[in-house]
C-alpha cells in the first residue's frame, strides 16, 4: 500500500462531527446564504466584498479576464492599503482602539498601541523612506524579527506605493542576497537583533553579508539599509550606508499626505519555492488582495472588530503573516496581539499565558505546534483560563484527526470550533475552510471552497473526480486575491501554474486532494517536489544544490518524509566525490552545518545518507519514490523502471553496513 493509499483509507475511518455552537451559528458574520449567492453572481459578490474598503475613485470594472491567465480586478480603481489599514479608521472614529497588543520574548517587555498611533508611526517611517530616496515602484527588503517596526516598515512601503519583500529572518545571507538582487531592492529594513528563547540573536551581520554578496556577485548595490535597534547588541556600520531607525523615523514628521494607486499597483513579492532551485517571487497587488484578506479574515473567523482579541502565531516572514497578521486584520479593524518570541520561552506554557492575559478569543496556528504540545501532555495548557476563546484557525498543512480533536478539546476547551484553513502564497487568501458558524467539521477535512471560491479534485485528464476518490486541486475561477505573475518570469508563472490545465483555464495547485463520501475536501499534500516541513515549503532541488555546492559531494538527493513532529521532514542521499573518501567522521554534521549555512536552519536535514548510487530512470530522472521508500523504512516499491535494478540493493546494503 502507498503511503497515500494509507492515509485515505485511514481518512475515510473519521467519523466524528462537530456542530457549529448555537450562538456562534446564530450571531455569525456568513451565513449558508452566502455560497449560493456568490454562485448565483461571482463577481457581484467580489464587488461587494471589495466595498467594504475605502476607494478614492471606484472601480469601472471588477475583472478584467481577457488575457488569462494575467487578471485585472477592481479595473480603474484607486486604493491605498496603509490608508484602509490605519487612517481609515482613525477617520471613522477608531483611532483610540487598540490595534496591536506587542508582546516581546523577555516578559514584561510590552507596548500596546492604538490606530491612530500606529498611524503617525507609519506616517513617519514613510517620510524617512521617502527622505532615503525611496520612490513609488521602487522594491524595499525587510528583514526583521517580529517587532511593531516590522509592521510599520511593511505598511510604511504600502502607503507610498514601494512594493515590500519580506524575507523570514531565520533564512542566511545567501537567501537573503538572492531574494534581494531577484527583485532589485534598493532599500533593507532590518534590526540589530531579536530574542530568541531567551538571547539575544543578530540579524544585521546577515544583511552586511547578503550586501557584499549581491555586490560581488551580482554587482548589485543596496543603497540604504535602515537598522531598527532591539537588543542593543553591537553592529558594524557602514556611515555611507547605514541609517538608525530612531534617527531617521524617529525625527521624521507624523504628516504624510496619503496617495491613491491603482487597484493593480504591486503591493508586495513573497518569495516561495518551487520546484526548481530557484525561489519564486510571488507578486500581489493592491486592491483585489487587499479584498481577498479582509474578506476572508471577517468571513472565516467570524471577526467581530469590537469584542474580539485576534492572535495568528505565525511569523511576518511568510504569507500568512501578511495576510491574516498585518493587511487582513488591520484592514478590518480587529485589535490583535503581536508576539516576538518561541513558545517555549520562558516556560512551556507562554503561549496560553498569552491567551490568558489578553483574553485572546480568536487564535490561529500551525498543526506542527499543535502536535509539539500534545507531545508535551495537556497539563501545561491546563493551568491557563482560556475560556476566552471562540475560533481555532489551522494553517500550514494538513491537520491529522488527533491533533485537531486535541487542539479542540484541550485548547478550545470542546467549545470552539476548529477551521482548517487551506491556501497558498500564491492563492494570497484562504480558499477552503469551514465557516465557523455553519459548517459541521469534520477533523482532518478543509470541507469546501468559501463563497465565492471554485475549486475541484480532477484527474491527470481534467474529469471531475466522482465522490469517494482523489486527484489533484484546481481553482476553477479567477479570485482577487491570486497572484499577478512570478516576479520577472512571466513564462515560469503561466508554465507553473496554468499549463497543466491550459485548455480549462484552471489554476493547478500542486497539491493532491480527496473528495469524501459527502464531497467535503481533504488535502492530502503536495504532489511535486516541494516539501511541508512543520509547515514551511522547502523544495528539494534547492537543498540538493545547496548540498553539491559542498567540495565533498558529487551528486545528492532530496526527500521529504513523514515525521512525527514537523510533518515532513528533510532526507537527503548524497554521493561523495572521489578524493574526499569516505569523507571523515563528521562529514553529515558537516553538510547539515552548509546546508544550515547555505539556505537556513528550516532546511537542515534530519537525515544524510552517503550511499554509492542514487536510484534513476533511463533517461537520468532522479527516482524520489523510491527513496522516499528508504527514508520511510517501507519495503522499496516497484524498480522496474530504473536504469539498472541494482542499485537500490547497493544503497540498501551500504546504509546497513555503513553510517
Ligand atoms: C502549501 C502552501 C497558506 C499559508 C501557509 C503555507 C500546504 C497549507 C494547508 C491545509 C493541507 C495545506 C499545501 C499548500 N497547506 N494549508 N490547511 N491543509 N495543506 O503557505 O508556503 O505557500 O504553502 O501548504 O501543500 O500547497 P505556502
Amino acid at each position: 500500500m502507498s503511503s497515500t493509499d494509507e492515509t485515505l483509507s485511514n481518512l475515510s475511518k473519521e467519523e466524528r462531527r462537530f456542530d457549529p455552537p448555537e450562538a456562534l451559528a446564530a450571531g455569525a458574520n456568513l451565513k449558508a446564504e452566502a455560497y449560493e449567492r456568490a454562485e448565483r453572481d461571482r463577481e457581484a459578490f467580489w464587488a461587494e466584498q471589495a466595498e467594504r474598503l475605502h476607494w478614492d475613485q471606484k472601480w469601472e470594472r471588477v475583472l478584467d479576464w481577457d488575457d488569462p491567465p494575467f487578471a485585472k480586478w477592481f479595473v480603474g480603481g484607486t486604493i491605498n492599503a496603509a490608508y484602509n489599514c490605519l487612517d481609515r479608521h482613525v477617520d471613522e472614529g477608531r483611532g483610540d482602539r487598540t490595534a496591536i497588543h506587542w508582546v516581546g520574548e523577555p516578559e514584561g517587555d510590552t507596548r500596546s498601541v492604538t490606530y491612530a498611533e500606529l498611524r503617525d508611526e507609519v506616517s513617519q517611517a514613510a517620510n524617512a523612506l521617502v527622505e532615503l530616496g525611496v520612490q513609488k515602484g521602487d522594491r524595499v527588503a525587510i528583514y526583521m524579527p517580529m517587532l511593531l517596526e516590522t509592521v510599520v516598515a511593511m505598511l510604511a512601503c504600502a502607503r507610498i506605493g514601494a512594493p515590500h519583500t519580506v524575507v523570514f529572518g531565520g533564512f542566511s545571507s545567501d537567501a537573503l542576497a538572492t531574494r534581494i538582487v531577484d527583485c532589485g531592492a534598493k532599500v533593507v529594513i532590518t534590526s540589530d537583533g531579536g530574542y530568541r528563547r531567551g538571547n539575544p540573536s543578530a540579524l544585521k551581520p546577515a544583511v552586511d553579508e547578503a550586501r557584499a554578496k549581491a555586490s560581488e556577485r551580482d554587482g548589485f548595490e543596496v543603497e540604504k539599509v535602515l537598522v531598527v535597534r532591539r537588543t542593543g547588541q553591537e553592529v558594524e556600520w557602514d556611515d555611507a550606508v547605514d541609517v538608525w531607525w530612531h534617527d531617521a523615523v524617529g525625527g521624521a514628521s507624523t504628516e504624510h499626505q496619503v496617495e491613491f494607486f491603482d487597484s493593480e499597483h504591486p503591493l508586495y513579492v513573497m518569495y516561495t519555492s518551487g520546484t526548481t532551485g530557484k525561489p519564486k517571487g510571488i507578486l500581489h497587488t493592491t486592491g483585489g488582495y487587499l479584498t481577498g484578506a479582509a474578506y476572508t479574515h471577517w468571513a472565516v473567523f467570524d471577526l467581530k472588530p469590537e469584542t474580539d482579541v485576534y492572535w495568528c502565531t505565525a511569523d511576518v516572514g511568510w504569507v500568512t503573516g501578511h495576510s491574516y497578521l498585518v493587511y487582513g486584520p488591520l484592514a478590518n479593524g480587529a485589535t490583535q496581539v503581536l508576539y516576538e518570541g518561541t513558545p517555549d520561552s520562558p516556560e512551556k506554557g507562554r503561549w496560553w499565558k498569552i491567551i490568558e492575559e489578553y483574553g485572546v478569543t480568536i487564535f490561529y496556528t500551525a498543526p506542527t505546534a499543535i502536535r509539539s504540545f500534545m507531545k508535551q501532555g495537556r497539563e501545561i495548557p491546563d493551568r491557563y483560563d482560556m475560556s476566552s476563546l471562540r475560533v481555532l484557525g489551522s494553517v500550514g498543512e494538513p491537520i491529522n484527526p488527533e491533533a485537531y480533536v486535541w487542539y479542540r478539546s484541550v485548547i478550545g476547551g470542546d467549545r470552539a470550533p476548529v477551521v482548517d484553513t487551506w491556501w497558498q502564497t500564491e492563492t494570497g487568501a484562504i480558499m477552503i475552510s469551514p465557516l465557523p458558524g455553519v459548517t459541521a467539521g469534520k477533523p482532518g477535512s478543509a470541507m469546501i471552497p468559501i463563497p465565492g471560491v471554485s475549486a475541484d479534485v480532477v484527474t491527470e485528464e481534467g474529469e471531475s473526480v466522482p465522490n469517494g476518490s482523489g486527484g489533484y486541486l484546481v481553482l476553477t475561477a479567477p479570485w482577487p486575491s491570486m497572484l499577478r505573475t512570478i516576479w520577472g518570469d512571466d513564462e515560469r508563472f503561466k508554465d507553473t501554474y496554468w499549463s497543466k490545465y491550459a485548455q480549462q483555464g484552471w489554476y493547478f495547485a500542486g497539491d493532491g486532494a480527496k473528495k469524501d463520501d459527502d464531497g467535503d475536501l481533504w488535502v492530502l499534500g503536495r504532489v511535486d517536489d516541494v516539501m511541508n516541513v512543520s509547515g514551511h515549503r522547502l523544495s528539494t532541488t534547492e537543498i540538493e544544490s545547496a548540498l553539491v555546492s559542498h567540495p565533498k559531494v558529487a551528486e545528492a538527493a532530496v526527500v521529504g518524509a513523514k515525521d512525527e513532529d514537523t510533518g515532513q521532514a528533510v532526507c537527503a542521499f548524497v554521493i561523495l566525490r572521489d578524493e574526499a573518501g569516505d569523507g571523515g567522521d563528521d562529514i553529515v554534521q558537516e553538510l547539515r552545518t552548509h546546508v544550515r549555512k547555505e539556505i537556513g536552519p528550516i532546511a537542515t536535514p534530519r537525515q544524510i545518507m552517503i550511499v554509492p548510487e542514487l536510484p534513476k530512470t533511463r533517461s537520468g530522472k532522479i527516482m524520489r519514490r523510491l527513496l522516499r521508500d528508504v527514508a520511510e523504512n517501507r519495503e522499496v516499491g516497484d524498480v522496474t523502471t530504473l536504469a539498472d535494478s541494482s542499485v537500490m540493493n547497493l544503497i540498501q546494503d551500504g546504509l546497513k553496513g555503513g553510517k
